[in-house]
């Protein structure tokens, strides 16, 4: 059985007070059976890491450098953020891919990276709207697939994220049957790669405007693991709605 993540991302948001959503989140969730995991930005994780010691909410990273150390103005590694406390790591995310240039194989060196530090990778893929019109969705993200998660990934934990880019931020989400047929084809490509086995035990996410309204809909679509969430994350009591729906869902 797959076990279930709600994981938040923050993005670049969050002062050393916002820490306190961490520790009222831990207070709403004590009871859940789903994973629980909040990526603030850099500068909070080993903040956030201690307010959620002990509390069943564990704390990530949003991108880490390919190499453990060295000559890297201003990145951070992967060791670092176990450091400071992470659990996870967001790899390849739409905005670091377009802001940074980040490509596939960007992608999963990081992945890698994450992985020789005993972090989990949560590894995102996604379409634009452009790629979307022209029918291309599918064609897209198995290219970041195949591309993006390396060889000889451990299937406890790596994550795959879809989030599609057109859907991030904007309050759009796309239909169930949208949602189903990335998940139920990220499964699929998946097995074809690494066995049936090993795709059955890696957690699909979906991302983009997931919040509480539309957020237990969402968890009953095949194939849909959890969520990574932005905006509705950065609020215990929005966030604390989205774990709940998902640990009701089937
Ligand atoms: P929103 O939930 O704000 O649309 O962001 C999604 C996202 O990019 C999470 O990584």
């Amino acid at each position: 059985m797959r076990r279930k993540l709600a994981a938040g991302n923050w993005k670049m948001n969050g002062l050393a007070a916002s820490v306190d959503e961490i520790t009222a989140l831990a207070g709403m969730v004590s009871d859940t059976t789903v994973e629980v995991l909040i990526c603030p930005p850099a500068t909070l994780v080993h903040r956030a890491s201690s307010a959620a010691d002990g509390t069943p909410v564990m704390i990530g990273g949003q991108d880490c450098h390919i190499a453990e150390s060295g000559a890297h103005t201003g990145d951070v590694s992967a060791e670092m953020l176990v450091d400071a406390g992470a659990a996870y790591v967001i790899v390849g995310h739409s905005e670091r891919r377009a802001d940074h240039g980040e490509t596939d194989a960007m992608v999963a060196a990081k992945a890698d990276a994450a992985e020789r530090a005993g972090l989990g990778a949560i590894i995102c893929v996604g379409e634009t709207e452009a790629q979307r019109d022209a029918g291309d969705t599918l064609a897209i993200v198995e290219t970041q697939l195949s591309n993006s998660v390396p060889e000889g990934v451990s299937v406890e934990t790596t994550v795959i994220a879809y989030e599609p880019v057109w859907a991030i931020g904007t309050g759009r989400t796309p239909t169930l049957e949208q949602i189903a047929e990335v998940h139920d084809f990220l499964r699929a490509t998946l097995a074809a790669r690494f066995g049936e086995d090993a795709a059955n035990g890696m957690r699909l996410l979906y991302g983009g405007s997931v919040k509480p309204s539309n957020a237990a809909e969402i968890f009953a679509v095949s194939n849909v693991d959890g969520a990574l969430v932005g905006g509705a994350s950065l609020k215990a009591a929005d966030f604390g709605a989205i774990v709940e729906a998902l640990n009701e869902a089937d």
